[in-house]
């Protein structure tokens, strides 16, 4: 499929997604059942589609030690090490581990080929760590934000995290600062793979629909927060009420909050299923989670069938006489 159409495509299921919920906005039952009942199947459907990767990856066979290593690995005691690239004990790899996943150390190691005057040049490219974590970082703490919906009292790290995050004080309520930057990592994730060719000719429609799916949730969520709002205590009372398991109260909200549930809902129930749950992917990645101690232990495959082997020596004392009599040179006399 062209690769313009893949980008068409996902405008206008995001599009389509949008209308589905302005249209349950303005039903009542529909409005009921997408807060009353759409929070659970969501939740259910999220949580079956996240054990159902997790159980598969986990049966996946790893006979063997396959650890990507780009350092040192340990060997005679003057040759210097590197627990981490190459990890020898469990501590190394953890920490190269925890380097991957709070601050996308792989990512950070992206170097880009480019032909000049008819040779490659390879040069460190950063952008897309810098990018990349950005975004993420910044989702985080939008997601961490929200548990003030979902918390009474309120959890005091999410109060001191909101007050951080706003306190450039810019306008009222204040702009937090990860919006800005949930936003900047958007567009520069989603123009990457627009205008870059390389990209553009490897990406799907599910790699711009993702992106655009998390732009409509942040664009929805901005437009209430800063152009109309909403009534946040009858937010919070839905909120409640659905982590109490208690009868949903009316949502009494405009039909922003209802795209942006929508919107939302479909996120959720759709992460497993997609390429979104490399979150938890990068957990049970055996190249970054094993240790490297090929030289120090021998890894027999575990799974290795029995196989029939029929060796020379076997051969040739079977065939000695004839190999002989057509004078073919043998081993043994
Ligand atoms: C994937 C999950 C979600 C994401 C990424 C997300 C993202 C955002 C963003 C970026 C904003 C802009 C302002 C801010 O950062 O606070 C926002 C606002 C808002 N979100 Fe969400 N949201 C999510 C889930 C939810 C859910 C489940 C609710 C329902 C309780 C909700 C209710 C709201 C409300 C009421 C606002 C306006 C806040 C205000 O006026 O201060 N969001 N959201």
């Amino acid at each position: 499929m062209k690769q313009s159409t893949n980008i068409l495509l996902s405008f206008i299921a995001i599009l389509a997604i949008a209308l589905a919920a302005a249209a349950v906005a303005e039903s009542q039952i529909a409005g009921n059942v997408l807060t009353g009942i759409a929070p659970y199947l969501v939740l259910a459907v999220f949580l079956l589609g996240f054990v159902y990767r997790i159980i598969r990856w986990a049966k996946s066979p790893v006979p063997f030690r396959i650890p990507t290593t780009c350092g040192q690995g340990k060997s005679l005691p003057w040759v210097q090490n590197n627990p981490v690239e190459n990890p020898a004990g469990p501590l190394g790899a953890i920490g190269r581990m925890a380097g991957e996943i709070f601050l996308f150390r792989s990512l950070f190691r992206n170097s880009q080929a480019e032909i000049v005057n008819g040779r490659p040049v390879y040069d460190s490219a950063k952008w897309l760590w810098f990018f990349g974590l950005m975004f993420h970082l910044s989702l985080l703490v939008v997601a961490f934000r929200h548990l003030r919906f979902f918390t009474e009292p309120v959890v005091p790290f999410v109060m001191g995290l909101s007050a951080l995050d706003g306190f450039l004080e810019i306008g009222i309520p204040a702009l937090y600062i990860s919006d800005a930057t949930l936003l900047a990592g958007l567009v520069f994730l989603f123009l990457r793979r627009v205008f870059l060719p390389q990209v553009r000719y490897i990406s799907l429609f599910t790699d711009y629909f993702a992106l655009l799916l998390i732009a409509a949730i942040a664009a929805t969520g901005l437009l209430m927060r800063h152009f109309f709002p909403v009534d946040l205590n009858a937010v919070k009372t839905l909120a409640m009420s659905w982590v109490s398991f208690a009868p949903p109260a009316p949502a009494n909200a405009n039909v922003l909050f209802y795209l942006h549930l929508f919107f939302v809902f479909v996120l959720i129930a759709w992460l497993p299923w997609s390429k979104l749950t490399h979150m938890a992917g990068i957990f049970l990645s055996p190249t970054r989670n094993q240790i490297n101690n090929n030289r120090s232990q021998r890894h027999l495959n575990p799974w290795n069938a029995p196989v029939k082997v029929h060796s020379y020596e076997e051969y040739e004392d079977e065939f000695r006489d004839k190999m002989k009599a057509a004078g073919l040179p043998v081993e043994k006399e």
